[in-house]
């Protein structure tokens, strides 16, 4: 199979992330704060280490404590969103939201009475930020913004809108899903709040891990309590973190490979794999553009883009190309809708979507000839 899904999983892992998941499993395998044995603190060792790791990579200014473990990134979005928010709270938003975002606000716009207002994208994918500014009113209280589209990848601007949001004494949400193990973040230098991302991404962790950075002004209620392995007299949930946020038994073999991963990361370099994913975006674009019908969805700066590329074709459905790839090629493509339809709105690809490429960092120009060869012999280009 050549896998081009990477913005909604990265595959393969790299080859420490499945020998990490064997050996936790196999020779550590406690639950971390429950029990004062070898195993259990093991386990805990382990967490506190990668939450570590992820408090330098993304520049937390506070203790590790505050990089709370999710099970994904849509966990942490949930919990930012549902957590801050009061009742007529108004939050500013934009068009690229993935439907964990728009969802939560959704519910919360039908039960607690906010206001949200969405803003647009112009035709390179960006948003501006002086609309964010124009936007707030006196009960803004969030502006939530993903880095980079799952769509079309246009990174945004998060420095800009960090400093009006801290400017104007707000909370800033930004999701990294799609930028975090690719673009380097500073949730320091711009101004951010509160950060999501998944651990299965572009951090090539496994499925079932993901984070959520809470800076020392949010506050958030908790939307998940339950065990915390210590303080168990006390009737409500520990207030100290990253138990206020954290309950039950977390996916400790997950987080175990996902420090796996984050040395892998370290080692081959963040910049140098979003080059290699930029460079076979662009080798995708050039040869998409001489096939016949193609309309391309996707960044036009590599400084200012992830590895990802929508594309349709003309008298296709975008299901149609996706079985097609799949099963006379073995590439597997993402067909449709992805999880943002007001993106689709916007871009005009409603209601069947388009055809989403993702290189990952293990990906070759091989792969992308691969699949450029079987679109050109549907387009006949
Ligand atoms: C921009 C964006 N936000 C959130 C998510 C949700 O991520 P997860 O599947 O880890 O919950 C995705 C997944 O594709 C995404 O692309």
């Amino acid at each position: 199979m050549i896998y081009l899904d990477n913005a909604a999983t990265s595959h393969p892992k790299p080859e420490n992330v499945y020998v990490a998941l064997g050996a936790f499993l196999r020779q550590v395998g406690g639950n971390p704060g429950r029990g004062g044995h070898w195993a259990a603190l093991e386990a805990e060792k382990t967490l506190a280490e990668v939450r570590l790791k992820l408090a330098r990579l993304i520049g937390a200014p506070t203790t590790p404590e505050r990089v709370v473990f999710t099970f994904n990134a849509s966990d942490g979005l949930n919990m930012a969103i549902k957590g801050v928010l009061e009742d007529g709270d108004h939050v500013i938003t934009s068009g690229l939201e993935h439907n964990s975002v728009m969802r939560p606000l959704a519910r919360l716009q039908e039960t607690r009475g906010i206001e949200v207002t969405v803003l647009p994208f112009d035709a390179r994918g960006l948003v501006d930020p002086d609309d964010f500014r124009r936007a707030i009113t006196p009960r803004t209280r969030l502006m939530i913004l993903s880095h980079a589209s799952n769509v079309i990848g246009t990174v945004q601007p998060i420095e800009e809108i960090g400093a009006i949001a801290r400017e104007n004494g707000l909370l800033f949400l930004v999701d990294a899903a799609q930028t975090m193990g690719v673009i380097p973040v500073d949730v320091k230098f711009s101004n951010i709040d509160l950060l999501a991302a998944a651990g299965h991404k572009g951090l090539m962790g496994p499925p079932g891990t993901g984070f959520l950075y809470v800076g020392e002004r949010a506050e958030l209620t908790p939307w998940r309590e339950g065990g915390t392995g210590g303080n168990s007299l006390a009737e409500l949930q520990p207030m100290e973190f990253p138990y206020w946020l954290e309950s039950g038994t977390p996916n400790t073999v997950g987080i175990a490979a996902l420090g796996a991963a984050l040395e892998y990361l370290t080692s081959r370099g963040i910049e140098h794999i979003h080059q290699h994913e930029m460079r076979l975006l662009s080798r995708l674009a050039e040869g998409l553009c001489e096939i016949e019908g193609i309309s391309i969805f996707g960044p036009t700066d590599p400084e200012r883009g992830v590895g990802v590329l929508s594309f349709t074709l003309e008298g296709f459905d975008p299901q149609e190309i996706g079985i097609v790839l799949d099963d006379s090629f073995g590439v597997a493509v993402r067909p449709g809708l992805h999880c943002a339809p007001a993106t689709h709105h916007r871009l005009g690809t409603l209601p069947l979507g388009t055809v989403r490429v993702s290189p990952g960092a293990f990906n070759t120009e091989a792969d992308i000839d691969v699949l450029l060869e079987a679109v050109q012999g549907l387009g006949g280009g």
